[in-house]
């Protein structure tokens, strides 16, 4: 992921970065894919995080800033960023809905021992290498994902954000399918559906882009 904590803003192809990593590259990793996916019993599992609720914009997805022109708050990008694989999650859920392909979203927990903190100033490191003690190891941190994506304990459910192995409640604006259609259609204005489209099985996944590219031109 990229770093919440990173104090300067920092772009690519004209995007915030962490929206970049944390959101749009998973999307187009999932659109390249998702044909390999089996009907009827495969699984797609997305890593979001408990910033999803905590630290987001009121509105949810700032579509007038995306690039963090008029304001950045890092942590509350990485929350955006994070809410944004969540809705994907539940936009997912019903572009893919007759091929039965379950989809679910989590927050893994707080974990130690990741590369998640890397970047962090050394005074900031200190005080996570005392939060960590508490925080859960890698394998436990990797838990709730790789319950989702093989136990036959969670064969048919899908649409669910979970959380410690167990559905939980994730942003209320998760139900909001208005707002996970417009992130839909934004970013797949952005990451070449043309291209994307080539690739068997991704038609339901490919609207066409109504939004202009406009966070795609550096700013
Ligand atoms: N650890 C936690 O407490 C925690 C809490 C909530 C959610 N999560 C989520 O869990 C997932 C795994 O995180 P983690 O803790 O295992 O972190 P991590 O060790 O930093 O792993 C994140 C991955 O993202 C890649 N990455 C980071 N910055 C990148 C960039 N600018 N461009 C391309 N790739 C980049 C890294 O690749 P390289 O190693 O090659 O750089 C790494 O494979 C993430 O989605 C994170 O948001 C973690």
């Amino acid at each position: 992921m990229a770093d919440p904590h990173c104090v300067a803003l920092l772009r690519r192809y004209g995007t915030e970065l962490q929206f970049l990593v944390n959101h749009i590259g998973h999307f187009f990793l999932i659109n390249q894919l998702v044909h390999l996916v089996r009907n009827g019993s495969g699984r797609i599992v997305l890593v979001a995080s408990r910033a999803s609720i905590t630290d987001v914009p009121p509105q949810g997805i700032m579509f007038d800033n995306l690039n963090g022109h008029r304001s950045y708050k890092p942590l509350q990008f990485f929350g955006q960023s994070k809410l944004a694989v969540a809705l994907y999650a539940k936009e997912l859920l019903h572009r893919l809905r007759a091929r039965r392909i379950a989809v679910n979203s989590l927050h893994p927990g707080a974990t130690r021992g990741t590369g998640l903190y890397r970047n962090f100033a050394m005074s900031k490191r200190m005080a996570i290498l005392a939060a960590q003690l508490f925080a859960k190891s890698t394998s436990q941190g990797a838990a709730t994902q790789v319950f989702l994506a093989g136990s036959p304990q969670v064969a048919g459910i899908t649409g669910e954000y979970w959380s410690n192995g167990q559905i939980v409640s994730g942003n209320p604006l998760l139900s909001d399918r208005d707002l996970s259609m417009s992130i839909t259609t934004f970013v797949l204005a952005i990451v070449t559906p043309a291209e994307a489209a080539k690739v068997e099985g991704t038609r339901e996944l490919m609207p066409v882009p109504s939004e202009a590219h406009a966070i795609r031109e550096d700013a």
